[in-house]
């Protein structure tokens, strides 16, 4: 079963995403590099044929679809199928009308088809051999199915922040040894999967949020889960079993993560060949919001919305059903935003992002 229903719907996503629409938009360069050097279609195949792949409400996976149709279009006129995969729980409704607006399609250029696909990153998607780009942001960081081993004194697997420390708080390397095997696992499955379905020549890049040796996307927002959660628990509002038991289903890669099955399994190894590699950190524009006005209200606003854009799905699921009549899921995102505005210090963000580009060889 996947670990999310997908992002918080109806609109929601898409406006509060900016800084993931920045983290793909850092690598057009590679996506023009990408469509220059693919090799033209097979006579049978007629069409250009690209997957975006964790797509969300699709505001900004149409953004960098944008992109790719503009630089196919220096070289070729023929046909582009622009194809978007989620999970098929994801709001796909709202990702057809962001599609098709009243004005004008919101995919440019002629001879451009569309269609969404509803399946696992983690399995296989379109037949194969048909795909000449793959791209996937600020998705498969998400697990295939939650993980069976549990963390009982942090939401998410990872080392804690050293700089937001909180008594009680604490995971050991050991402890996140069957979380790194099933994220090794899951991207394994990924890669394997995409070498089914790209033809020779083919371009597949990917990009998620990881961490550096220093910094993580985690630190900062995950600290603030946590912290809300304890102080509901602390407060009488959450039982300590719900803590326990929570797991945020997410991993955050570094680089060396990133491409170790691509190194460790031979039958990726003569798959695929590594173009570039990089691990880059974005500025968030609540971030740069706040260093010019000092409002830190509406920067713990705007912070809170960012994060409840993602976790939202995810929490309400995890709370008994007797807690989710009680508001309790506004209430957790309440009581960020308080945490958040009282100590900026605490929960500073970076948006760490791990990406690669590979052919398919
Ligand atoms: C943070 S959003 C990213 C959306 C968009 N790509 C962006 O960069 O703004 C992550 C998306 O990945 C999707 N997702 C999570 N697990 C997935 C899986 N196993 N297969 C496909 N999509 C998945 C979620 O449903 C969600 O829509």
């Amino acid at each position: 079963m996947p670990t999310t229903t997908g992002m918080k719907g109806g609109g929601y996503y898409d406006a509060n995403s900016r800084v993931q629409r920045l983290t793909s938009e850092a690598l057009i360069p590679w996506m023009e590099e990408a469509i220059t050097d693919l090799p033209e279609p097979s006579p049978d195949q007629q069409s250009w044929n690209f997957l975006d792949i964790g797509t969300s409400e699709g505001a900004n996976s149409i953004n960098t679809m944008n992109h790719l149709i503009e630089f196919v279009r220096r070289k070729s006129e023929l046909p582009v199928w622009a194809l978007f995969d989620d999970l098929p729980t994801n709001d796909f409704n709202q990702m057809f009308l962001n599609l098709f607006p009243k004005s004008a399609p919101a995919l440019s250029g002629t001879a451009v088809y569309s269609a969404a696909i509803g399946g696992s990153a983690f399995g296989r998607l379109v037949p194969p051999k048909t795909l000449h780009l793959a791209t996937t942001y600020n998705a498969i960081g998400f697990y295939e199915s939650k993980p069976s081993a549990t963390l009982p004194n942090f939401v998410i697997p990872m080392i804690p922040n050293p700089n937001a420390p909180r008594e009680g708080v604490h995971v050991s390397p050991s402890e996140l040894i069957p979380f790194q095997k099933q994220s090794y696992q899951d991207l394994y499955q990924f890669y394997a999967a995409r070498a089914q379905e790209l033809v020779p020549g083919g371009k597949l890049l990917v990009q998620v949020y990881g961490k550096t040796e220093t910094q993580s996307t985690g630190h900062g927002i995950m600290d603030v889960l946590s912290d809300a959660f304890l102080d509901f628990v602390e407060e009488d509002i959450l039982p300590r079993s719900f803590y326990e038991n929570f797991i945020f289903p997410a991993y955050y890669r570094d680089l060396d993560e990133l491409t170790a099955p691509l190194q460790n399994e031979s039958e990726l190894s003569t798959a695929y060949r590594i173009e570039h590699t990089q691990a880059y950190d974005t500025r968030a524009p609540f971030d740069d919001d706040f260093a010019s006005t000092g409002d830190r209200k509406t920067w713990a606003q705007s912070y809170t919305s960012f994060l409840r854009a993602f976790t939202e799905p995810v929490v309400a699921e995890a709370l008994p059903d007797e807690l989710i009549e009680k508001q309790l899921v506004d209430k957790i995102y309440q009581r960020i935003e308080q945490l958040l505005a009282e100590n900026p210090e605490r929960y500073e963000f970076h948006f760490i992002s791990i990406a690669a580009l590979l052919t398919r060889l």
